[in-house]
């Protein structure tokens, strides 16, 4: 680092000036430091755009406006809150870390990164933010956001592949933080490093001229601000084609599985999956339905995950069903779809069935 040690000019002193005119100051989770609040925000901003949880977040606090009341709700109660937001598992870790929260803790949420970093869901970044926003603890962040604004500013070549580069760049991250007035610069500093990565330092065209750290910034020296983060382990994509089955009874009503506890929309509702169509079509030859089953194809369509392409083939049979379709299912009322955890594509899929269709 370069210049002197304290005040604006250094990395910490020019974040935090530049967030204070420059940065986001009006997200609702910025008015509280109450850590029910905060840790919820943190959750939902994970993987998911700020558009997108605005809603989310009021929805999810008029319901549940504490950590007491959310650790009472039924798992099934928060994944129907969560629905459509995706990654599911941060709902499922929402709930037990709530539920944690209250067991072992007589629900205050731990005042340091350290503690915070042992409940469910919540990793040493997530841990870090919380404890800057409400306790104003020096404790570093290093999301996907912040990983490029810091690798970029200081040049980091070192593979983040490997732990000890990671952990390299942990205590790196540590030394940047603020040494003064911590109760008002940790939490704007954190604030500032995300605001920097997800406005100015993004990706691709970086706005490096309205920067506060562009002065000394490695990266826009030697012009190689795409090059960084480093990390050479790539994440493979798998394809996976997956058939389903939506069956319609004479009251309107779907049938509804429950997915396996882990993999794919683990714990949600589904429709019936199948790996081959012909164990699908099985299915619907075994159903007792007598005569009246009517039975459409329709088009297919992907959807992509974090990982992996579901190519999502679909049949649709409707009659008047006289046993049980599947083992370990149910009919639920259109009515119903909206308050039960629903994987997002399915509810798209019997919302385009029920208007195209039936
Ligand atoms: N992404 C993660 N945390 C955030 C926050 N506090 N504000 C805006 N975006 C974020």
């Amino acid at each position: 680092m370069t210049g002197a040690s304290t005040g604006a000019s250094t990395v910490s002193g020019r974040v935090v000036a530049w967030q204070q005119r420059h940065g986001r100051n009006h997200l609702p989770w910025q008015q509280t430091r109450d850590p029910y609040r905060v840790w919820l925000s943190e959750i939902m901003l994970q993987q998911t755009q700020v558009a997108t949880v605005l809603d989310y977040y009021s929805r999810f606090l008029a319901r549940f406006p504490d950590v007491i009341a959310l650790s009472q709700a039924s798992q099934d109660e928060v994944m129907g809150m969560w629905s459509g937001l995706g990654y599911y598992s941060r709902a499922r870790n929402l709930h037990r870390c709530a539920q944690q929260v209250v067991s072992d803790h007589g629900g205050q949420f731990p005042p340091s990164a350290a503690a915070l970093a042992t409940l469910p869901g919540i990793g040493k970044s997530t841990a870090g933010a919380i404890a800057a926003f409400c306790f104003s603890e020096r404790a570093p962040i290093l999301d996907a956001n912040v990983r490029r604004v810091l690798t970029r500013w200081m040049g980091f070549k070192h593979d983040l592949a490997s732990a000890a580069n990671e952990r390299q760049l942990w205590d790196r991250a540590c030394e940047l933080l603020p040494h003064e007035d911590l109760v008002d610069a940790m939490p704007r500093y954190t604030q500032g490093m995300m605001d920097l990565g997800a406005t100015l330092c993004t990706p691709r065209t970086p706005r490096c001229g309205e920067c506060p750290l562009a002065q000394d910034c490695v990266a826009r020296r030697e012009g190689a601000q795409a090059q960084y983060p480093v990390r050479t382990r790539k994440l493979s994509r798998r394809s996976e084609s997956w058939q389903l089955l939506v069956l319609r009874d004479s009251q309107g009503r779907i049938w509804l599985e429950r997915r396996p506890a882990s993999g794919i929309w683990a714990g949600l509702h589904c429709v019936p999956v199948f790996e081959e169509m012909e164990a699908l079509h099985a299915c619907v030859n075994g159903l007792d339905a007598g005569p009246s089953l009517q039975i459409s194809e329709l088009p297919p369509f992907v959807h992509v995950l974090t990982h992996r392409d579901l190519h999502l083939h679909t049949v649709a049979v409707s009659g008047h069903f006289r046993s049980l379709p599947t083992q370990g299912g149910e009919w639920v009322a259109p009515e119903q779809w909206s308050e039960i955890g629903l994987a997002a594509p399915i509810r798209k899929l019997l919302e385009t069935t029920q208007s195209t269709l039936w």
